[in-house]
């Protein structure tokens, strides 16, 4: 069932979908505040693979360093310059690409070349910001600022969730894609099933009654739990999954959304987790992580052969997460278009009251203490 049974307001002006000083505000009130997932944990499984990226405008340096993920300002100490190349790169030493400053694992200066020429400068002092950083549920995350709550106290409630269903898996695919359309655009589109008849006519063709929803609206994330599909799963499926893994699962689909831009979905043997990140007031990336469970049933010879048939049920999986991804991204535009010429406030309905409760989160973060600050990043 749905938790509300009237219409909600649309908290959001037209303007915050495209506004630059909207997105100004966001990066520094919302994305410096939160866990942001940068990587998956293969991505950076070897010591010396480091990443480059921004978070909210900070320019943030990810590395595994002997075997530990460590996250850092990328900014260097001696003239600024951005210590490591935006991407992934490889280094065995923490050096700026510049002079050659380098740095140890808590950051400080280690190496500092023709250091005579320095003579009377206190090199104590020199030393990379330290961000924090955790690896979980086969991602990385960094959250930019000091003193905020670890990622399972941030995320709440939902964490055992995550534990339960996104242990043991296998990183199966990544799908990346760029769109020109405002953040809010993309998550507001996977967190109701309003649009699916329009849109999803190749796929799920239609939504379904209420009695079939279970929302559940919580402080920091909401969800939705489709009833239908949850018990009993389909005898094709059951079997294929007691042949191929060890492990036991729950069937029925959940869509997950952890404010701000964590979008989860499971359903049997499938885990997805796509993040949309701001590039822009109008544009947006969205990153989609697809796993599947590890412990395959088959060891020894017939592992080769197992593997194969679960790399058949990504290919197929991912397949369908495209299509259903085209049917979405293929509104987008026209929203996007719509929401910067529009005379109207909107209005949204109790089936679209997970958007409602994420604008209302949102909104709340523009009031919060040090929301309104320029720089509150370090602690
Ligand atoms: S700016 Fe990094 S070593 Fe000079
Ligand atoms: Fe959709």
């Amino acid at each position: 069932m749905f938790q509300s049974h009237t219409a909600h307001s649309h908290l959001l002006a037209p303007r915050d979908y495209s506004a630059p000083e909207v997105y100004a505000a966001e990066q520094r009130q919302v994305f410096r505040r939160a866990w942001n997932v940068v990587a998956s944990v293969d991505q950076l499984a070897k010591p010396g693979q480091q990443l480059a990226i921004d978070i909210g405008g900070i320019p943030v340096l990810v590395r595994n360093d002997a075997g530990t993920l460590r996250a850092y300002r990328n900014v260097c100490a001696h003239r600024h310059s951005l210590v490591a190349p935006a991407g992934f790169t490889c280094q065995s030493k923490l050096r700026c690409q510049y002079h050659g400053w380098e740095y140890g694992s808590d950051g400080a200066l280690s190496h500092l070349p023709d250091g005579s020429s320095f003579k009377g400068w206190k090199a104590t002092n020199a030393r990379l910001e330290q961000l924090r950083c955790e690896a979980a549920f086969g991602l990385v995350f960094v959250n930019p600022t000091a003193g905020s709550g670890s990622l399972r106290a941030e995320f709440g409630s939902v964490s055992p969730a995550l534990d339960q269903h996104f242990v043991d898996l296998s990183l199966r695919w990544i799908q990346i894609t760029e769109h020109d359309v405002n953040w809010k655009i993309i998550v507001e589109n996977a967190v109701e099933g309003y649009h699916v008849p329009m849109v999803h006519q190749q796929t799920f063709v239609t939504y379904q009654d209420e009695r079939f929803h279970d929302h559940v609206i919580e402080p920091m994330f909401t969800q939705y739990h489709d009833l239908k599909s949850a018990e009993p799963a389909r005898p094709r499926d059951v079997a294929i999954d007691r042949l191929l893994f060890r492990s036991k699962r729950l069937w029925g689909y959940s869509h997950t959304h952890i404010f701000p831009n964590h979008l989860l979905s499971w359903a049997g043997f499938y885990r997805e987790w796509v993040i949309v990140e701001p590039l822009g007031p109008r544009r947006s990336r969205r990153i989609g992580y697809g796993f599947m469970p590890n412990d395959l049933r088959a060891s020894g010879a017939l592992a080769p052969l197992w593997r194969v048939a679960v790399g058949e049920i990504a290919r197929r999986t991912r397949k369908m997460a495209d299509k259903i991804l085209g049917e979405d991204s293929s509104l987008w535009d026209s929203v996007q278009r719509g929401t910067e010429a529009s005379p109207h406030a909107g209005v949204l309905s109790a089936r679209e009251e997970r958007v409602a409760a994420f604008q209302q989160w949102l909104v709340a973060q523009r009031d919060s203490p040090g929301a309104t600050s320029a720089a509150p990043i370090t602690g």
